[in-house]
């Protein structure tokens, strides 16, 4: 099992101001499947601002076991030469580090390749479920065998069949792994899904060149497909550029602008709440890049923020937002309310026990939920020790809450940010006025 290192510790200090511009690293959710499918495509792949978290280099990683030739070029663009698809039986473990989507959107990926394949991953990721990937690619005629649900996960691929599939649970990454399945399967694949989960992955296909059905909330993809290399930007990720919204947010006089971000109206729902909040969002220059939406966007706060509810399909919609909006819900006006999303407590970490943990630790009230929380508005934060529980998302969303505390914060397991975003701090420091 690969292992997470912890321990270093980020001392936050209260700021007066958040200003200046940005340009981030590529989108996470983007990177990986521009990796996994220049994997598997003929030809060579050029990405230009691909993600720097550690959680999709996991992604390349495990195409250059299954036989990509993967070159990190030192004007940090990435090529990718594909197996065009035909990968081969790897000799060791597919270490897919602490990255959920690297495991779950892959293994649909291999199914129908005629070898064996372990999949691993660090401690974290061992906690996550897997049955839900699982069940759908044994329907289609892969077996899998768990650990009581979790990784190691071993994959005995092999020629599959279409499935059409309801997805009991909004996952953007049980739809990938089923996309990626159906595109090699033998048969005309579809999924429905009750809450529209981000769109990536149909955008991705087609761009490789396959041809794949959009019915309101179903999508169908025919088996056999071959798909051809491609040239691309990945947009700045808007789950990382979440952070520093917030942190706008949090001072009237605040003036962010962030260059080339991913706009995908499938991850855009945080605009919509922090607007609803108080901040002030002009976007410019929106333009499409391989279905992807990518634009300009100026923010500024307004002095009184007032406060949100959070629930149903918003909820899945803004998973990867909901620990940062919790932790700076003390400072609005109303608070914030969050409520199904049970999913939280699978993540990295158990993100409702640890934001209302860390809440608490910087001395604000918090009601914890079964699905969700409750975060009063009004309150005022001391600062203290919050810890990370190793989750990149938690680091992150308390080195935000600790702008507007009265003292000090110490980030404990403040590494863990690398995970998806390793520029956070630098970033964070240089935008943050004290
Ligand atoms: C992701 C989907 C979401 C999200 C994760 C990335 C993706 O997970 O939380 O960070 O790239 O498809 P689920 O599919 O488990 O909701």
């Amino acid at each position: 099992m690969s292992q997470t290192a912890q321990n270093s510790v980020q001392t936050i200090l209260p700021a007066k101001s958040f200003r200046g511009s940005v340009r981030l690293p590529g989108d996470k959710s983007i990177s990986h499947r521009y990796a996994m499918l220049a994997g598997i495509a003929e030809g060579t792949s050029r990405f230009t601002n691909f993600s720097t978290g550690a959680d999709p280099h996991s992604s390349l990683a495990c195409m250059e076991a299954l036989g990509a030739k993967v070159e990190k070029h030192a004007d940090g663009t990435i090529s990718v030469t594909g197996t065009a698809g035909d990968f081969r039986q790897p000799n060791q473990p597919l270490d897919c580090g602490n990255s959920g989507s690297t495991m779950r959107m892959l293994s649909g990926l291999i199914g129908p390749h005629p070898h064996t394949f372990t999949l691993i991953g660090d401690d974290s990721l061992t906690l996550r479920p897997m049955e839900r990937i699982r069940k759908p690619l044994a329907q289609m005629g892969a077996r899998i065998d768990l650990v009581d649900g979790h990784a190691p996960m071993t994959v005995h691929g092999g020629p599959l069949k279409a499935i059409s599939f309801d997805t009991p649970i909004p996952s953007a990454q049980v739809k990938t792994a089923i996309l990626f399945a159906g595109l090699q399967a033998e048969g005309r694949t579809s999924i429905s899904e009750s809450v529209r989960t981000r769109d990536h992955s149909e955008h991705a296909l087609r761009a490789f060149g396959a041809t794949l059905e959009r019915d309101s909330n179903s999508m169908s993809i025919e088996g056999g497909q071959k798909l051809k290399a491609i040239d691309a930007t990945v947009p700045g990720d808007m789950s990382s550029a979440a952070f520093f919204l917030c942190a706008a947010l949090l001072f009237p006089d605040s003036n962010l602008v962030i260059d080339d971000l991913g706009m995908n109206p499938t991850r855009a729902a945080l605009l919509d709440v922090l607007s609803g909040i108080g901040l002030r969002i002009k976007p410019l220059n929106i333009e499409d890049q391989h279905g992807e939406m990518i634009g300009t966007i100026q923010v500024n706060s307004s002095a009184q923020l007032s406060g949100a509810e959070i629930n149903g399909a918003l909820s899945a919609q803004l998973i990867d937002e909901l620990p940062v909006l919790a932790a700076i819900a003390p400072y609005t006006r109303d608070g914030i309310r969050i409520r199904d999303a049970k999913e939280l407590r699978v993540k990295e970490s158990d993100r409702i026990a640890l934001t209302a943990q860390n809440l608490r630790a910087m001395g604000a009230e918090v009601v914890e939920h079964e699905d969700g929380m409750d975060v009063p508005g009004g309150q005022t934060l001391r600062g203290g020790k919050v810890d990370s529980g190793t989750d990149h998302r938690i680091a992150m969303a308390f080195s935000v809450a600790a702008l507007r505390a009265q003292g000090p914060t110490e980030v404990h397991g403040a590494e863990a940010a690398a995970i998806s975003f390793p520029e956070f701090y630098t970033l964070l420091n240089s935008l943050a006025e004290r």
